[in-house]
Order: C-alpha cells, then structure tokens, then sequence
C-alpha cells in the first residue's frame, strides 16, 4: 500500500471507490470512512470497528445538493441550518431515501448528515460520486481520535490509508439535530453550541441525556472512555480522596506537584475543547492509576466537554 504520501487524496479516492476503508481527517474528530451506498463497504467499517450494528452512521456530503438528493424531505429549519453551519460540525437527521442501505441507518428511517469544513476531506468529496459514512475511527466505546496518529495507534491495522489532515481544530464531535420532529431536537451536545442554533433557527427541544438504551447509541452512558478510571469533580475534594497516585485534568489552574494537563489557560472553552481527547488519551498511557477531572463552565462548547467528561467518568 501506499502509506508514504499521506496526503494522497487520488489514492484515497481509488481505494474508497473500490470499497476500501479511509480515514479522513474532519475539523471535529477523524472518521473512517467507507462508500454509503455500498453496504459492503460499509460492513467493513462496523467489523473495523468492532462496532455493534444497532449504531447509525454518520454519512458525509461534499455539498447541501447531494444532501438534498440522498432525503425524502428537507424542513425549512434544517434547510437554514445547512445554508448557515454548513460546512461544519452540525449533524442533521432528516427522512432518508431507499438510495441508503439499511446499514448505515441500522435499519432506521433517517438518517444523519453532514459536510464536514476539513479542506482535505471536502477535495476527497468532490473527487467521488458517492458520499461517505464514518464514524469516528476509533475502537467502540474509547476516545475519539483527533490527530492521524491517534488512528494509527488503535486502527492503523484494520485500515488500508490514513489520510492525514493534521489535527482537528475542534476537537469533540459534530452537534446532532434532529429535524424531521416539529420542534428540533438537539440529539447529541457536540462542536456547534446550541446558542450558535437557536439564534439560527429558534428554540430547539434539547434531548441529548444519556441511556443505556440502543435507540440512542451515540447517547450510551459509558462512551468516549479512557481504560482508566477518570473521577469527576472538585480536584481537591478529589485529591484528598484519591492522592496521590493520579493524575489531573483542569480547566485552568495547574497542580505542579501532579502530573497534569490543563485544557486552556486562559479558560477559552474552544481550545479547551481541541485539547480535551487529546489529554486524555495521554493521561490514559500514562503510569498513575487514575485521572481526576473537573467540569469546565456550561456554555458553548463547554457543555459538549462537560457531556463528554461525564461519559468518560460513567461506570455501569
Ligand atoms: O463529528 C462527528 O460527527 C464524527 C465525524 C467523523 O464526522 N462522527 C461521529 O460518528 O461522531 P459516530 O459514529 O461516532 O457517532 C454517530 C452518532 C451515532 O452514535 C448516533 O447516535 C447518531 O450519530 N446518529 C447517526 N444517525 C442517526 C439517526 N438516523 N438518528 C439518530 N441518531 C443518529
Ligand atoms: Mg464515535
């Protein structure tokens, strides 16, 4: 295989056009992904994965006229929403047309899209005359990875090409809206606020609490999981609990006697937001036995962080 130039988006087209997995780089978190409309194809990246079916897909689209020709019906709320966040880390859940296998929607009736901003990706796209399903190219149920090396690392074995787009400028994966209900519903907190939407589109419903239950799979209590165990809360109250074998995730303040990783230091929610699955993926690898964390301010992106914190300290 190809695996010198890693920037080989004619290579990566070939591949994906012979029903190859790819994984590409978006500006939330790198995909894997496979031809939507090939459930072959589309097979491999659940296998990939070790992904359960019930588990939709995500599927990517180079521009809001390929969206339009993959759905029944287009409400005039996601239609806004296209025009004004598109490209970018909005997913929408609209009424899908029969051109879908069932794979990719794990039987359902809609389905989610999204036209990711990565310029890399957005070139593959329109090289190809299909769209693209992925979702994140990482083991089921770990940290999502944001850079090539993070696919390399846990996937690199199970994936013909990688191709790398640097690191993802967001960090946390794509906002779900779903549009096919009156009112939107906000399915998963994600890298769009919901301020960004409602000022938009107007109040939208937000529904994005976590179950156990398989309707809701991105929603599952326990995702986004480091192997460790990661303790939610007061870093001192924690500290005194649990010190001094650990280590420590903050917002803003840093713990000099610790290993620690800060997410901004200047409290800004969008580089604490880039930073998050990075960190802690790297306190994960490291020797203490436990990260303990804190909640960062809940607004903007800091409600997709504080959403991804909680899953990765769930234990069922
Ligand atoms: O930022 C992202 O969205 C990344 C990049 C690669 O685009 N993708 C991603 O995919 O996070 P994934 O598979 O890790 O999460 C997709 C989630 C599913 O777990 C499911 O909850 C939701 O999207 N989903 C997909 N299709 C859906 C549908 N038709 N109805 C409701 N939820 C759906
Ligand atoms: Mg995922």
């Amino acid at each position: 295989m190809n695996r010198g130039n890693s920037t080989d988006i004619s290579f990566a087209a070939g591949l994906l056009q012979n029903g190859k997995l790819v994984a590409i780089p978006t500006e939330t978190v790198y995909g894997l992904a496979a031809n939507a409309l090939n459930a072959d194809a589309v097979l491999n990246i659940f296998e990939a994965k070790n992904r359960p079916h019930f588990d939709p897909l995500i599927v990517h689209v180079g521009s809001i006229q390929q969206a339009q020709q993959l759905t029944r019906h287009i409400s005039p709320e996601a239609q806004k929403l296209m025009e004004v966040f598109w490209p970018g880390p909005l997913t929408i859940v609209l009424a899908k047309k029969d051109i879908i296998p069932h794979i990719v929607t794990s039987g359902m009736d809609t389905v989610g899209l999204r036209m990711p901003s990565h310029p890399l990706t957005l070139e593959l796209l329109a090289q190809l005359e299909f769209p693209l399903a992925a979702p994140s190219a990482n083991p089921f149920g770990y940290i999502s990875p944001t850079s090539a090396a993070h696919v390399a690392e846990q996937l690199g074995d199970h994936i013909p090409y990688i191709l790398d787009g640097g690191e993802c400028i967001v960090g946390v994966e794509s906002t779900i809206i779903d549009c096919t209900s009156i009112v939107p519903r906000i399915l998963r907190l994600g890298g769009l606020s919901v301020e960004a939407i409602e000022e938009a589109i107007g109040p939208v419903e937000i529904n994005a609490i976590s179950t156990s239950s398989p309707q809701a799979p991105g929603m599952l209590h326990s995702h986004y999981a480091p192997r460790k165990q990661l303790l939610l809360g007061n870093i001192h109250d924690l500290l005194h609990d649990h010190g001094p074998d650990v280590s420590i995730l903050s917002f803003r303040d840093s713990y000099h006697n610790y290993r620690n990783i800060r997410l901004s230091e200047s409290g800004d929610l969008h580089e604490a937001a880039r930073n998050l699955f990075s960190a802690m993926r790297k306190l994960d690898a490291d020797h203490h036995a436990s990260i303990i964390a804190e909640f960062v301010p809940d607004y903007g992106l800091g409600r997709a962080i504080n959403d991804r914190l909680k899953r990765a300290a769930y234990k069922g």
